[in-house]
């Protein structure tokens, strides 16, 4: 993890199913105000990482179906898989410490010998992670054989229950805890250990994180009562840990302004954002400037003369902006074909964000940025890579001077991109 040259100012761990992700929320509003958040203060200085139950191949699907940035680190198949990066680089060293004492044919052997166990989809099946569904009442009288009798053939292994139906088996060092910890031991051997560290869940398999040391836990309030009844045993009296009151991502976002880790005002929450254009940060402009865009094409501007005053403000004399079907103009020229576009989207489900935003300060007022951009529109999305410069050298704001936007391989090169 080199993307950042001394340590990480707040180190977000969190879980994605019914955590950054409100699967009973289909206008994605939470995860939305934490992307623009994240974008906005955090990305910068900080790390992202996802901490999930899916293996590889479910979490890649979550991807599509739901808004989300890009993590620096992802932990999937619950904490026995690591990866780097956007490109996802496997932790190798991570797999070589989880084959002590592990041997999954003897684990599909011993299970297969318990009726009450149904076992999930292939996909789910890891290199060290075995997977079942199971009822409720039978879960801890499962468990108990399980251990007993695999321990018997030699094996160590660690079995955990989630959301009342799932049940893992994966070897003893491994789960989501184990892997936080193996990654805050390597911060510490660079010197790099987060000033803060925050963990998110609200399930079985998110528990161990709440008992990493140091680290601040929030558990969201739609939180499942097997994690509430692990609390209420082992970690009631540890003022680091937040029961919140707010769902999923809004949990998380609770948490940052309940432990002090920052600002939690996101870009969505601020009602006027023309009157906030002299910012601290460029990536702060970028997000500001695209949100301003969906409020643009939604219809949601109260005086769209004073709205359009501002974009223009933000935007350099002789700027240039290039459209991804490769068409040029000058960007105060893209305001005009702006105008014309007003409320295209109004009463539709459009949305835009952000990602992966990186600012390279690359003269004494000027800035080199890159993001991948967004738009969401009901069930299609599309996107594209941003790269653009900006400048303070002629205002005492940030002003576009160049803008050049390519579309995505992923996406359905719809013409609706502004
Ligand atoms: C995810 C995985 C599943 C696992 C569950 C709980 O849903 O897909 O295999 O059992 O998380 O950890
Ligand atoms: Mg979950």
């Amino acid at each position: 993890m080199d993307r950042l040259k001394s340590s990480a100012r707040l180190m977000i761990v969190s879980d994605l199913d019914h955590t950054m992700v409100d699967h009973h929320d289909p206008e994605n509003t939470s995860i939305l105000r934490f992307n623009a958040l994240w974008e906005a203060h955090y990305r910068h200085d900080s790390l992202l990482v996802f901490s999930t139950g899916r293996s590889p191949t479910l979490y890649k699907q979550l991807r599509k179906e739901k808004p989300m940035i890009t993590p620096d680190i992802t932990i999937m198949s619950v904490g026995t898989e690591i990866t780097y990066g956007k490109s996802m680089v496997p932790d190798d060293g991570w797999v070589q410490f989880l084959n002590q004492k592990w041997d999954k044919g003897i684990v599909i052997e011993e299970t297969s010998k318990f009726p009450e166990l149904s076992r999930q989809a292939e996909t789910e099946q890891r290199p060290h992670k075995v997977s079942f569904y199971v009822k409720k009442e039978k879960a801890e009288q499962v468990t108990e054989a399980l251990n007993k009798v695999l321990k018997g053939r030699g094996l160590d292994v660690k079995i955990i229950y989630s959301g009342g139906i799932d049940l893992d088996i994966l070897p003893q060092g491994a789960g989501k805890g184990q892997a936080l910890a193996y990654l805050l031991k390597k911060f510490e051997s660079e010197g790099k250990q987060p000033v803060n560290t925050l963990v998110c869940g609200d399930s079985g398999n998110d528990a161990e994180l709440f008992s990493i040391p140091g680290v601040h836990g929030v558990m969201v309030s739609n939180a499942q009562e097997e994690l509430l009844q692990w609390y209420a045993a082992n970690a009631k009296n540890n003022p680091k840990i937040l029961h919140a009151s707010e769902r999923c991502a809004a949990g998380i976002i609770q948490a940052i302004g309940h432990f002090k880790l920052g600002t939690n005002i996101s870009p969505r929450d601020v009602s006027d954002l023309t009157k906030d254009i002299e910012n601290a940060h460029p990536a702060h402009e970028v997000v500001n400037f695209n949100l301003l865009l969906e409020k643009w094409r939604r219809a949601e501007v109260e005086d769209t003369e004073l709205f359009l005053a501002g974009l223009k403000a933000v935007a350099h004399p002789t700027g240039i902006f290039i459209h991804p079907s490769g068409t040029e103009h000058h960007i105060k020229d893209h305001l005009n074909i702006l105008r014309k576009v007003y409320g295209d989207s109004q009463g539709k489900p459009l949305k835009i964000w952000v990602d992966d935003v990186s600012a390279s300060q690359i003269g004494s007022d000027t800035w080199l940025l890159k993001f991948d951009k967004w738009e969401l529109y009901g069930e299609e999305r599309q996107g594209c890579v941003v790269t653009a410069i900006m400048s303070t050298k002629e205002s005492n704001w940030f002003t576009w001077v160049h803008i050049h936007q390519t579309f995505l391989e992923q996406s359905g090169k719809q013409e609706w991109m502004f």
